[in-house]
């Protein structure tokens, strides 16, 4: 079974994980020194959110250098030696590639907006103006037009995201050829994969059509995004991409498919599960604390993909307020979504901090540092309050910085740590710990098949995990009361419950306490 299906893959946010350089800022030295604390985690991949130069208008998801280091973060030799360590440890290294826009400082871009007939005149989305106005209807996700005038070439170019994000355009065979050898060069260095963002986005109508108009909650929703997202030949381009992967072994892409659509999301699997390896699924971040819309997500996912696609879920991750907060703060219910997260099947994807509970951050409006948050406060606070220092200990500024931390840490710091969690027993740390143990242990939690329980009980989140050989059956309460479950045809080996609040048997009866759970193995 390839490590990418096997394994747990952490999400770091580099800015925000530990600053060796006393710039207040994050940095791959950080990472380094963390490598043991991974390893301890027991993870087996880290993937980095950007760390190519850029002029960080979205903070790294503008890049203006696809072949080497931001200076910020460090030199390429921290990055070798970071990829050489990690490795020592059985710990994979992912990239964050953004290869639907640069930013706007690229030297591609800067060539492509001096005139209309530059090398590079036609390596962005430019267009000339219908009348005076923008030459259609698209929207940026962030608000407003996607276009942007250009005084220089009197044309508009397209950006999808922030203006400082001219997109670029993939149906320029010389882009293309350009933007899959940066894969390659990464590749060749020994990284292990790649998170792509916004893959959806990659191909536009070629044409430039309008998209038709609905009904939608906010301006970006209003339109039904046919034309400047999803296009059919987008799903080829996938299969390009993961043949030039693929000629180097044990290596992976997934897919950020930002669709609330998951029918789309599966597309990108590949008609013949060769488009890209994994695609998140992203229905979790917008569940409600209800184990029927889990159930029917979970569902839903299975049912839409083919066998041989694999999974992968996520509960957090640097755009949306962090589950636990989302869950009302609560850690018996972080405990079980995480138990849920870690025995699904699929790739588990975790986001840094929440090992060990980091809750939302309420960032004051003029300390305010993501675009989204500045433009639309209060409506939208932005995405910092998930982004804030990694809480190490209880010294100043959590032991992410002996200078001014570049976002404010959580004032909880002093309570939630890590180093207060690796001390006890039954914290959330150690409870992530187990289950990412429990799952290495066990094969039906890897590649069983997932087949829904038929149990009737409300409260409870019940799935089967089976391989030819033993079954598992994971029982999650979602409820604050305790509950019981009638086990058929036999009560099974307790494999995994949370120490704090046991699981109980009882004559073919199982106890559940408040927000408990078990995963009860059966030999077939
Ligand atoms: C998705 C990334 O996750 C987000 O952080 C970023 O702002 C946009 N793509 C644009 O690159």
């Amino acid at each position: 079974m390839a490590w990418w299906k096997r394994g747990t893959i952490y999400q770091i946010y580099p800015r925000s994980f530990l600053d060796t350089s006393g710039n207040g800022i994050g940095d791959l030295g950080g990472v380094i020194e963390k490598l043991d604390y991974l390893q301890y985690l027991g993870i087996d991949a880290i993937w980095l959110s950007p760390v190519f130069p850029s002029p960080q208008y979205d903070f790294g998801y503008d890049v203006s250098d696809y072949y080497s280091i931001n200076p910020l973060f460090g030199s390429e030799e921290d990055f070798d030696f970071l990829l050489k360590e990690a490795h020592r440890r059985n710990i994979r290294i992912i990239l964050d590639l953004v290869l639907n826009h640069t930013s706007h400082q690229h030297p591609w871009f800067l060539e492509s907006f001096s005139n209309r007939n530059n090398p590079k005149a036609d390596w962005y989305i430019w267009a000339d103006p219908k009348g005076k106005r923008p030459p259609n209807n698209w929207k940026s996700v962030f608000g407003g037009s996607a276009w942007k005038w250009n005084d220089k070439r009197r044309q508009f170019y397209l950006h999808s995201f922030t203006p400082q994000q001219p997109d670029l355009n993939w149906r320029n065979p010389e882009v293309k050829k350009e933007l899959l050898s940066i894969f390659e060069y990464w590749l060749e260095k020994g990284v292990d994969g790649f998170r792509l963002d916004v893959v959806d986005f990659f191909l536009k109508d070629e044409f430039l059509r309008s998209n038709p108009y609905c009904i939608g909650r906010r301006p970006y929703e209003m339109q039904k995004h046919i034309y400047d997202k999803n296009r059919p030949e987008n799903i080829q381009l996938m299969q390009e991409i993961r043949k030039t992967i693929d000629r180097f072994p044990q290596r992976m892409a997934v897919g950020e498919v930002a669709e609330r659509n998951v029918e789309i999301a599966a597309a990108y699997y590949g008609p013949n599960n060769d488009g890209l390896h994994l695609n998140f699924n992203f229905e979790f971040l917008e569940q409600p604390w209800k184990p029927q819309k889990f159930c029917r997500a979970i569902e839903k996912w299975e049912n839409l993909l083919e066998d041989d696609n694999w999974p992968a879920y996520t509960l957090s991750n640097h755009d949306v307020p962090r589950y636990i907060s989302r869950y009302g703060n609560s850690i018996p219910r972080a405990k079980v979504a995480a138990a849920m997260l870690f025995s699904l099947r699929g790739t588990p994807f975790i986001y840094y901090g929440e090992e060990i509970g980091m809750t939302q951050t309420r960032i004051p409006k003029r300390e305010i540092k993501d675009p989204v948050g500045k433009r639309y406060w209060p409506i939208h606070p932005g995405r910092d309050g998930c982004r804030t220092p990694m809480q190490w200990n209880s010294d100043l500024n959590a032991g992410f910085t002996s200078s001014t931390p570049w976002l404010k840490v959580n004032p909880n710091y002093k309570k939630v740590n890590v180093e207060k969690q690796v001390q006890k027993d039954h914290s959330l740390f150690h409870f992530y710990r187990k289950l990412i143990q429990c799952r290495k242990k066990h094969p039906p939690l890897q590649n069983g098949k997932l087949q829904i329980s038929s149990l009737t009980n409300q409260n409870i989140l019940a799935y089967w995990r089976k391989t030819s050989d033993e079954s598992i059956l994971v029982l999650l309460n979602f409820s604050s009361q305790k509950q019981t479950v009638t086990l058929s045809p036999s009560e099974g080996e307790l494999i995994f419950t949370c120490p704090k609040a046991p699981a109980e048997f009882k004559r073919k009866k199982i106890h559940l306490p408040p927000e408990g759970m078990a995963f009860l193995l059966y030999q077939n």
